[in-house]
């Protein structure tokens, strides 16, 4: 029997993180935990809010009056503001865009830190972000950096959006997706990075089956 460590995966949008942490932790029956959903959560309480423009310290006032939190459904994170489950209404590329942008003010992931660190704490979790490895959880069993490249990323990102109904372009997609790259690497906070000890996994022409079998492979028993 394997014992409940954690398993971390990092990488840019669309690079196929949640379906495959998703599909591991099914395979293990362990905890899905999206990190991203959390910084989303910030930027639809400031959408919300009119604020998502707004300067830092009004940013950081405002997270102080909100609770976030995750429950777990399904081996599922959810992802609750002040007690409401709002986790089917982040996904928009607008609320993508601004999570990216406020996922670097300090307040921010100060604030969501925590709530990450003590899920992966109690172990059987396999935990996507951008920091995972490197910041939340540098005791992981296991570190995956996932890659795709950035077509079959975006032509993901589209068939995403159009499974949902909301119409879109695939170069803008791409575009956006170039920009939100550039950000989340380059931003002095926990950047997106690979972790020393994380494998690499390029999963542009790989079925989410095989990358759960390759990854099942390297984790210690
Ligand atoms: O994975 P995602 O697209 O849902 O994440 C939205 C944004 O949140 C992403 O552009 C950067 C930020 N993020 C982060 O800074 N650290 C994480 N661990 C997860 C997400």
């Amino acid at each position: 029997m394997l014992k409940k460590g954690s398993i971390a995966i990092d990488g840019p949008s669309a690079s196929g993180k949640s379906s495959l942490a998703r599909a591991l932790a099914h395979a293990l029956q362990w905890v899905h935990a999206d990190t991203g959903a959390l910084y989303r959560a910030v930027a639809l309480s400031l959408t919300k809010a009119d604020l998502a423009e707004a300067p830092e310290n009004t940013i950081c006032q405002h997270l102080k009056d909100r609770t976030i939190s995750y429950s777990i459904r399904d081996n599922s994170t959810r992802v609750l503001l002040n007690g409401e489950d709002i986790t089917d209404f982040l996904r928009s590329e607008e609320i993508g865009r601004t999570a990216s942008r406020i996922s670097q003010i300090p307040c921010v992931r100060k604030y969501l830190f925590q709530i990450q660190r003590n899920l992966g704490e109690k172990g059987g979790v396999v935990m996507d972000g951008r920091d995972i490895g490197s910041v939340i959880l540098p005791d992981a069993s296991l570190k995956i950096f996932l890659l795709a490249d950035v077509r079959t990323r975006a032509l993901r990102r589209l068939s995403e959006l159009e499974q949902q109904g909301i119409p879109a372009n695939l170069d803008i997609i791409q575009k956006d997706l170039e920009e939100r790259d550039k950000r989340d690497r380059t931003r002095s906070l926990a950047p997106l990075i690979q972790a020393p000890d994380a494998l690499l996994l390029d999963n542009s022409h790989m079925t989410i089956e095989d990358s759960v079998k390759w990854i099942l492979q390297k984790l210690p028993n």
